[in-house]
C-alpha cells in the first residue's frame, strides 16, 4: 500500500496515530512503516472490550491415570509409546517464544545457565532429557522449536554454537511465532519506534497456527506424524516424548493427553485440569474461584487437584479444528515501551494491552483428554522467577535431587 492508501485504510480503522512521525522518516523507514502496517492484524483489537464469555457448564473434577495405575501398566504403555516413536508417528514442539520477564534475563530463557560448577543451559538440560528417550527408542523424532521475532536469532545461534546438542540438525525445525499488535487501553496501536508498530508474540496457544503459517505442516504430513508432544521451555525436569505418556494417551483413544501433578495447596499457581459441561477444560489459577480451588473430598484431597505442567500430547487429526474454532484471546495488561511525544518512554506501570491465546484452551477443543499423573519431584522443576517459588534456586535443588550434577 502506498502512503495515500494507507492513510485511507487507517482512517477507517481510527489508527492514523501510526503515521504521526511519517514526515520525519527517511525513505527506507517510510517503506518499513507502510509494509509493517499492512501486516498488522487490526482485527484482533475488537477483542479489547469483550469480556470473555464464560463457558456454560458446571465445573467438575476429572479422573486421571494415577501414579499407581501407571506404575502397574508402565511396561504396556511404554511398549506402545516406543512403537509409535519408532514408526515416526510422534514429533515434539518446544515452546520457546515467551519473553521470560519474571526471570529478568534479557536473552532467550533457554540459554540461561542453570549450572553451578559447569555450564548447563536450560536448552542443554532439555536436550539431555530428550537424549534419554532417543537412546532408548533408537531413533530421533522431529523437534520443532517455536521462537519469537524477539528471540529467534539468539536461539538459533545458540543451538548452532552448541552443535544442536548432538541432535541431527535436519530433524530440528525452528519457526517464529506470529505476533499481534500491542495497543493502549483505548485500542490505539502503539509505535515501538517511529517507523514500527508495536507487536508482541501471540501467546503459546499460537504454536499450531504459527507452525502452519510457517509452512511446517508440510513436514508433519510428509512424515506421517500423528501425535505432537508440546512442552514449555522452563521446566528443566520435563520428560519429552515420554513413551509411557504417549502409549497411555494413544491407547486411551482420547484426542489429547495432559501431564498433571497433584497440587500442593489450593493457592498453587498452576492451571487445573477439570471438566466443564462434560468437556475437558483447564482453568488458569488466576481464573479459578477460591471456593472451588479449596473444595476437598471425603479423603481430604483437593477435588480440583490436578495441576498442568505444560506438557501435552495432541493428536494431529483434531488439531486443524482448533484453528478453525479459533482460540479465545486473553488480554494481558503490561508496561510496554513506546514512542510518545517523539521519544521512547518506558512506563513503570501497565499502559498497554497484549493479545494472547493459550495452549490450555486447546484442550477443550480437542474434545477428550487423558490426565496422566506424574511425580512432581521427578518431573516438575519450573524456572519462572529469579528467586523464591518456582525459581532458579528451587529448580537447581530439584535437579540435584534427581542426580543431575550442576
Ligand atoms: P509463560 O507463561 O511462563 O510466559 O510461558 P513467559 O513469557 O515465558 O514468561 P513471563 O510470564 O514473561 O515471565 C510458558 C511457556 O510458553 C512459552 C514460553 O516460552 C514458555 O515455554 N510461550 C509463552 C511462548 O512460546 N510464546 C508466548 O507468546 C508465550
Amino acid at each position: 500500500m502506498n502512503y495515500e492508501r494507507t492513510v485511507l485504510f487507517l482512517e477507517k480503522l481510527g489508527q492514523t496515530q501510526l503515521l504521526e512521525y511519517y514526515d520525519e522518516l527517511n525513505e527506507r523507514e517510510r517503506e518499513i512503516l507502510l509494509a509493517e502496517i499492512e501486516k498488522v492484524n487490526f482485527g484482533v483489537i475488537g477483542n479489547i472490550n469483550k469480556s470473555r464469555a464464560e463457558d456454560g457448564g458446571k465445573v467438575a473434577p476429572c479422573a486421571a491415570k494415577s501414579l499407581r495405575d501407571i506404575a502397574e501398566n508402565r511396561e504396556y504403555y511404554e511398549r506402545e509409546g516406543i512403537r509409535l516413536l519408532q514408526e515416526n508417528k510422534v514429533a515434539a514442539v518446544l515452546l520457546a517464544g515467551g519473553q521470560g520477564t519474571r526471570l529478568g534475563f534479557d536473552k532467550p530463557k533457554g540459554t540461561f545457565n542453570i549450572g553451578e560448577t559447569r555450564t548447563l543451559s536450560i536448552f542443554g538440560q532439555l536436550m539431555n532429557n530428550i537424549k534419554e528417550v532417543t537412546d532408548r527408542a533408537g531413533c530421533f523424532f522431529p523437534l520443532f522449536i517455536m521462537t519469537s521475532t524477539v528471540n529467534n536469532d539468539d536461539t538459533v545461534d545458540f543451538f548452532r554454537k552448541n552443535e544442536f546438542f548432538g541432535y541431527p540438525q535436519e530433524k530440528i525445525h525452528f519457526y517464529v511465532q506470529d505476533s499481534e499488535p500491542v495497543c493502549d487501553f483505548n485500542g490505539k496501536v502503539l509505535l515501538a519506534d517511529k517507523h514500527r508498530p508495536a507487536q508482541s508474540p501471540n501467546g503459546n496457544g499460537g504454536w499450531y497456527s504459527s507452525l502452519v503459517n510457517a509452512g511446517l505442516s508440510e513436514v508433519i504430513e510428509r512424515e506421517g506424524i500423528e501425535w505432537i508432544n508440546v512442552f514449555g521451555v522452563d521446566n528443566v525436569l520435563q520428560r519429552i516424548c515420554d513413551p509411557a505418556f504417549i502409549g497411555a494417551t494413544a491407547l486411551s483413544g482420547r484426542a489429547c493427553g495432559a501431564k498433571v501433578v497433584k497440587k500442593t495447596c489450593p493457592e498453587e499457581r498452576v492451571g487445573v485440569l477439570c471438566e466443564k459441561g462434560g468437556k475437558p477444560c483447564i482453568i488458569e489459577y488466576y481464573e479459578m474461584p477460591p471456593e472451588l480451588a479449596s473444595l476437598r473430598g471425603a479423603d481430604g484431597e483437593l477435588k480440583l487437584g490436578y495441576g498442568v505442567i505444560l506438557n501435552y500430547l495432541f493428536r494431529v487429526k483434531e488439531l486443524d479444528e482448533t484453528i478453525e474454532k479459533k482460540l479465545p484471546y486473553h488480554l494481558a495488561k503490561k508496561a510496554v515501551a513506546h514512542v510518545e511525544g517523539g521519544k521512547i518512554v518506558t512506563p513503570d506501570k501497565p499502559n498497554a494491552v497484549k493479545f494472547e491465546t493459550l495452549v490450555v484452551d486447546m484442550v477443550k477443543f480437542m474434545g477428550s483428554c487423558l490426565a496422566f499423573e506424574v511425580a512432581r519431584e521427578k518431573e516438575f522443576a519450573p524456572v519462572k522467577n529469579k528467586t523464591g517459588t518456582d525459581s532458579v534456586d528451587t529448580a537447581r535443588e530439584l535437579l540435584k535431587q534427581n542426580g543431575i550434577k550442576l
